[in-house]
């Protein structure tokens, strides 16, 4: 029986605790899979910087990358090695670089998500240029922002079209405060939305491929907090909506992980922010959902790796109008979306490869997160980012977090 390596790599920034224990669980499983008579085995490896030839040919099979949303360098290499080698990437650069939140807006009201109302607004002012007085003078019409306030109804939330990481987003509960923030948004351009309030639950849920995890998140407390550790907080039907909202949207993208946002109003999910396809992956943000994340991440990348599974290098958008199109419930339709999600993430075989060739993976991990490496791994992380005075303190409660979900996931 002749071998195969597949060779991953770790297309990584500041990243420093994920990769850590990405890489350490990797070793500890010792895979050699037997696939369709071939044993297949795997390198994992950090992607390097450097400059490159066009038609150079590329060693990997499948890249995690957490660059390409703002290192340009990175997202050209992988978009040569996804049109030249078949480079199996997550996430699609493409997809990353154009979708933006706007976009998700626009296609999930299309799909018939609800979202909250959102108007778009030109920008207060602009950077100078040669054909920019000609086009406004007879283009632009005057506007009155505080009626389209007063329209929406207050309270409403300025931030953004293509934001992220809370950068400029203004909760507003008055003109006032509309114009104040209007005057300080500059040359962006942004979206007023209906905020949705009251909300009972807000809810973080992240996918990694045909995977999810529900994060009860609290977005007034301090970072360390903000993903709480609540079980349990879900009925199965708030399960089945979120996952399925998560899952849909990410395979319209091409997003193999994203996380998205939503709040629970009068029993109803309204999706807020559901562009975040390069999630916070820190064990400082995340402690007890850490280990969820980083086996959710191997088995992904295994099985697209080992099964060399093909990227879907274009969106199939049609196949989710359709369904839009029908005349039916929304309830109805997230279960066909839904349906196409699954497909697109394969994810009837993934289960059965993650069955047959990960069964080990469970027992490995819990050992493996009781560790020095991963002590280790959290206090480099929590070195990075606290003042020495808060080192042990910090590293010591994250590490008792993730002792907690061992001690639960073992129960
Ligand atoms: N429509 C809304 N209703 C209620 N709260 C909102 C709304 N939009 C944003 N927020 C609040 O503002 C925060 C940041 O906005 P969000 O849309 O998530 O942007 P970002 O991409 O910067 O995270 C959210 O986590 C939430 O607390
Ligand atoms: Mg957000």
């Amino acid at each position: 029986m002749g071998t195969r390596t597949r060779h991953i790599g770790l297309s990584l920034g500041a990243d420093i605790c994920w990769p850590i224990c990405y890489e350490a669980l990797f070793k500890k499983l010792d895979l050699k899979l037997d696939i369709n008579g071939e044993t297949v085995d795997f390198e994992v490896e950090r992607v390097a910087i450097e400059p490159f030839d066009l038609r150079q040919p590329v060693k990997y099979d499948v890249v995690i990358d957490r660059l390409t949303h703002w290192y340009h360098t990175s997202r050209e290499w992988i978009k040569k090695a996804i049109l030249s080698d078949d480079l199996y990437v997550f996430n699609n650069p493409w997809s990353l670089q154009s979708m933006e939140k706007h976009t998700s807006y626009c296609a999930m009201m299309r799909l018939g998500f609800p979202v909250p109302d959102t108007w778009l607004i030109p920008p207060k002012s602009y950077e100078d240029r040669p054909d920019l007085e000609p086009t406004l003078q007879k283009y632009a019409k005057l506007f009155d922002l505080g009626e389209i306030g007063d329209n929406m109804g207050y309270p409403l939330f300025m931030k953004p079209y293509d934001g992220g990481a809370w950068v400029g987003v203004t909760a507003i509960h008055d003109r006032d405060k509309l114009r104040d923030a209007y005057e300080q948004s500059g040359t962006r351009v942004m979206h007023l939305q209906e905020g949705v309030q009251p909300f009972d639950v807000f809810v973080r849920c992240v996918g990694l491929g045909p995977q999810w995890r529900f994060v009860n998140y609290d977005p007034g407390a301090p970072l360390h907090d903000r993903y709480r550790m609540d079980r349990d907080y879900l009925s199965p039907q708030d399960e089945a909506t979120l996952s399925q909202m998560t899952m849909v949207i990410n395979a319209f993208f091409g997003w193999d992980f994203n996380s998205c946002e939503a709040l629970r109003s009068n029993g109803v999910w309204r999706p807020i922010d559901f562009a975040n396809a390069c999630p916070d992956s820190q064990v400082t943000s995340l402690h007890y959902h850490f280990p969820w994340l980083i086996k959710a991440n191997l088995r992904w990348s295994i099985f697209c790796a080992a099964t060399d599974r093909s990227m879907h290098k274009n969106l199939s958008w049609q196949q989710f109008f359709d369904i839009a199109d029908q005349d039916k419930p929304f309830a109805d339709k997230l279960e066909d979306y839904a349906a196409l999600a699954m497909k697109h993430f394969d994810a009837e075989r993934f289960e059965e490869f993650c069955a047959t060739h990960l069964s080990h993976l469970d027992e490995v991990a819990h050992e493996f997160f009781g560790s020095d490496v991963v002590l280790d791994a959290i206090r480099q992380k929590v070195e990075s980012l606290y003042p020495a005075h808060e080192i042990d303190q910090f590293t010591e409660l994250f590490w008792d977090r993730i002792q907690l979900w061992r001690a639960e996931s073992a129960a």
